[in-house]
């Protein structure tokens, strides 16, 4: 198989966590794309990934500081894997295409439509790939809740209950996570929810919300991140800061079905954390299974009880992963996985990898592109404009920006 060079731009946290993915990718004996550079302005950071990188690939990717230099001194890499931190993507995105690259972007696709349109443009003018770093709903049981739900196990779906809450007054990760106009937790975890919530609902038509900032002030908690990917800069998290992003966001959401929703994320939770999610239907409800946990997704139906585990398979008879997670997960029906924590995160990177190598390779466009990129940002964005409004505001007018009060300073800080 071909294997198309490819460059991770960012070598902070998510970019190790890219690492990791592109290790699983070449040890399914898929690959059809290959590590050939990494680039970050920090230069300790590229260093320290190409380091990483030898040991667990076998082969040294080279080393960069710009996007330019690169392109000049490797003519042969046709794509950018973008991990660098969320305010930063509409920037780095746009100068990819300009420069000739296809394009993954991680998630957020920018943090204002404006900023996405800026990527819109740049990438229609490029005809390159784009395709946005949405991992989640790439998951075995995610695919297996959506198959459910398509298939009318639980009749016409009604409602989403989403919630989760839990932070108190650490900083989470990086202290960008709480400055809004460089990446707030809210729409960093939140374009995650909302991919979720429209990928089993339809697109989201409609919100009402209250945000707040409860935590001004937060403190370096005693570890950062999940699994051990930002160890490395523990030492560097400051002990305090002065946050402004939001960190509770609760919303009721109107999809285009007709279905309602109710969406809490609350970062400044004290005390006991919570997560819950139901989605209830005409004839009964499903507790969807979570991603990279492999539990099984559990459902209960009007007239036959709880159904759960592989029973939840033969409702779905034509359901079948494709060829690359069902070589990762074991098999191609799944009603549950026990694949360790830290290798089914890895697998669901490596599928976007693979498909971004399709893509450019078959001419086959990605699932997550950027209109559902931008739609997820449109979705979280519209919840905080109708807190500052006070009144219910539509998607539309947020991806026309027919109102943008909330994205206004966003804008203003990226003179854009
Ligand atoms: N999909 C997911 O599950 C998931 C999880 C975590 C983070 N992310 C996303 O990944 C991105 C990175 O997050 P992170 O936690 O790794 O951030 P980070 O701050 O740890 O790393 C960002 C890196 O980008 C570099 N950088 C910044 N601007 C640059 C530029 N113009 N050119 C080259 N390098 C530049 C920084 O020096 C740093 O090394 C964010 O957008 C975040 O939302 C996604």
């Amino acid at each position: 198989m071909v294997q198309i060079p490819i460059a991770i731009v960012g070598a902070g946290g998510m970019g190790g966590r890219h690492l990791r993915a592109m290790g699983a990718l070449y040890e399914s004996g898929m690959a059809n794309v290959e590590l050939a550079a990494v680039c970050d302005t920090r230069e300790d950071n590229a260093i320290h990934l190409a380091d990483t990188a030898e040991e667990m690939l076998g082969a040294r990717p080279e080393v960069f500081t710009s996007m330019e230099e690169m392109r000049n001194k490797r003519p042969d890499i046709e794509a950018v894997d973008i991990t660098t931190d969320s305010g930063s993507h509409h920037l780095v995105a746009e100068m990819a295409f300009n420069l000739g690259y296809n394009v993954l972007c991680e998630k957020p696709l920018s943090l204002t439509i404006r900023g996405c349109n800026r990527v819109i443009d740049a990438w229609k003018k490029s005809g390159k790939v784009l395709s946005v770093g949405e991992q989640e709903r790439r998951d075995p049981m995610c695919r297996l809740n959506k198959a459910v739900i398509d298939a009318g196990a639980i009749g016409k779906p009604y409602s989403f209950l989403l919630g989760s809450a839990s932070g108190g007054n650490d900083i989470i990760i990086w202290p960008w996570r709480h400055y809004k106009n460089i990446g707030g937790i809210f729409v960093d975890a939140g374009v995650h929810a909302v991919d979720q919530m429209m990928y089993y609902m339809g697109d989201v038509e409609e919100v009402y919300a209250v945000s707040k900032v409860w935590e001004p002030k937060r403190f370096k908690g005693g570890r950062i991140g999940v699994a051990n990917f930002y160890e490395h800069w523990y030492d560097e998290v400051p002990d305090e800061i002065d946050a402004d992003a939001e960190d509770m966001v609760i919303s009721t959401l109107k999809f285009k079905s007709g279905a309602i929703g109710q969406w809490t994320s609350f970062y400044a939770a004290h005390g006991e954390p919570l997560n819950y999610a139901m989605i209830y239907g005409s004839n009964g409800s499903m507790a969807p299974a979570k991603q990279r946990r492999g539990a099984p997704l559990s459902l209960t139906i009007d007239g036959t009880g709880v159904v759960t585990g592989d029973d939840v398979l033969d409702l779905v008879p034509d359901f079948h992963l494709e060829e690359l997670p069902a070589r990762l997960f074991g098999s191609d029906r799944i009603g549950s996985y026990d694949t360790p924590f830290e290798d089914a995160d890895r697998f669901l990177v490596a599928l976007e990898y693979y498909e971004l190598g399709q893509c450019i390779a078959d001419g086959i466009k990605p699932e997550v592109d950027a209109y559902v990129g931008r739609k997820d940002l449109a979705v979280c964005n519209a919840a905080l404009e109708s807190s500052v409004l006070g009144r219910a505001v539509t998607i539309e007018e947020i991806e026309t920006e027919s109102t943008a009060q909330y994205e206004a300073s966003i804008n203003a800080h990226w003179k854009i």
